[in-house]
């Protein structure tokens, strides 16, 4: 069988170099087409010695020269910026894994679509700012979009598409973050390397801060709101500080199915990888007899405001999740930069909402312009914050 060829948008972060450690075991299996990082340069040289792709992109592109002049004499083109990312998603391979984190990783995810490849979605953000038009994409050009995301890929694992009408309900399960058991008076001190420590995963910084917002939740939420033929009340939210139950589906027959494992993102990437089979994963097995007991809460929507936010903005639809969205990306960045405290993050989002009107979006170009005004709104108000 012939190998797989796959291109990683987004190779040298968390999702990105688990990806490519399952095709470093797996050589026969996979062969690597293109690679894209934005600032770690070190480490996209390093993947591309190793996984010698035909093409490899950095974002910014004061890098370019480093990277030309590590790969002259060898099989890969060197590329810059963010056009370069886009053609890096265009270039013919079987699968591509949307590994770029934020509203960046929309036009390649895009880009990746239109050509009707096989998609491994980790990038959430592209779903939440542009669903409705990536979903219409998804249809027209016969792409096939795999949640990578654990929640939504358990819950793809045990959604019977053929009765959607039978499933009653979506159950995204939550850890809570490092925060789920914390005062509001301790959240309000939070660091950012509080903040990142997150209890079960090992995630990039911008995913580990809206886990600990459960900010995440509130993407999650409206992520699976366009993976799956369900309304918006349809998705429902529950605290299970394990993350051994990835999520669950009810039927309405009272079955619920739920898919479980250890908190390894190398299972739900190798799913997508592989698809439509399975394949052989070195991660820690699940030991039920030992683990004995699970929990389940529900969410603290005083302490965690952000589940509601985006189970709001997901109602009224249009420009909503995209200004969430920005405003959060900025106010995140912000707290990581130390420039605001963490309860900050929050209100931000919020006022951002409040300030700008919302508005139809029918198109990528109307998503772009009402994701920049809405950074420069939360630039704005965090200016005003600062200390
Ligand atoms: N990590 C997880 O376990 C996990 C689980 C579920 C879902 N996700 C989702 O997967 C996505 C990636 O998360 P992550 O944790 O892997 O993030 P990460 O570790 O921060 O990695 C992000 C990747 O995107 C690149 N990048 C950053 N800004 C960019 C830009 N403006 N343009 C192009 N590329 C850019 C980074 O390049 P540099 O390294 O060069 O900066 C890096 O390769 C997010 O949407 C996240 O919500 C992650």
């Amino acid at each position: 069988m012939a190998a797989r060829s796959i291109s990683i948008l987004g190779s040298t972060g968390s999702i990105g170099t688990s990806t490519l450690d399952l095709i470093n075991c797996n050589r026969s299996r996979f062969s690597v087409a293109a690679l894209t990082a934005y600032n770690n340069i070190d480490l996209l040289i390093e993947q591309v010695r190793v996984f010698k792709p035909q093409l490899a992109v950095i974002g910014d592109e004061t890098h370019y020269d480093r990277l030309k002049t590590a790969l002259q004499g060898s099989a890969t083109e060197a590329a810059a910026g963010r056009a370069a990312i886009i053609e890096a998603a265009e270039v013919p391979s079987d699968f591509v894994m949307a590994g770029i984190v934020g509203a960046a990783g929309l036009k390649p995810t895009l880009a990746a679509v239109r050509r009707g490849a096989i998609v491994g979605l980790a990038n959430k953000e592209c779903l939440v700012c542009a669903g409705d038009l990536i979903m219409k994409e998804v249809a027209k050009h016969g792409a096939t979009l795999l949640p990578v995301d654990s929640e939504h890929n358990a819950i793809y694992q045990v959604f019977d598409f053929e009765q959607a009408k039978s499933v009653r309900k979506i159950i995204l399960t939550a850890s809570g973050g490092p925060f789920r058991s914390s005062s509001l008076e301790v959240m309000r001190k939070a660091t950012p390397e509080q903040a990142v420590l997150h209890p079960n995963w090992d995630m990039g910084a911008k995913i580990s801060v809206d886990s600990a917002t459960m900010m995440n939740k509130g993407l999650e939420l409206i992520e699976a709101y366009h993976l799956f033929p369900v309304a918006k009340d349809q998705v429902e939210i529950l605290v299970h500080p394990e993350s051994v139950v990835h999520s669950l589906v009810e039927y309405e027959d009272g079955s619920f199915l739920a898919q479980l494992g250890s908190p390894d993102m190398r299972t739900p990437i190798s799913y997508a990888l592989n698809w439509p089979k399975r394949m052989n994963v070195a991660v820690d097995r699940l030991d039920l007899a030992k683990i004995r007991t699970l929990n389940f809460e529900t969410v603290d929507g005083t302490r965690f405001p952000a589940v509601e936010m985006a189970r709001h903005v997901l109602m009224v639809g249009g420009s909503a999740p995209v200004i969430l969205n920005a405003a959060n990306e900025i106010a995140v960045r912000g707290f990581l930069e130390r420039k605001i405290g963490f309860l900050d993050i929050c209100n931000i989002v919020g006022e951002v909402l409040a300030i700008i009107d919302q508005s139809e979006i029918t198109s990528v170009g109307e998503v772009i312009e009402v994701d920049e005004l809405a950074r420069n709104k939360a630039k704005t108000l965090m200016n005003g914050l600062e200390v």
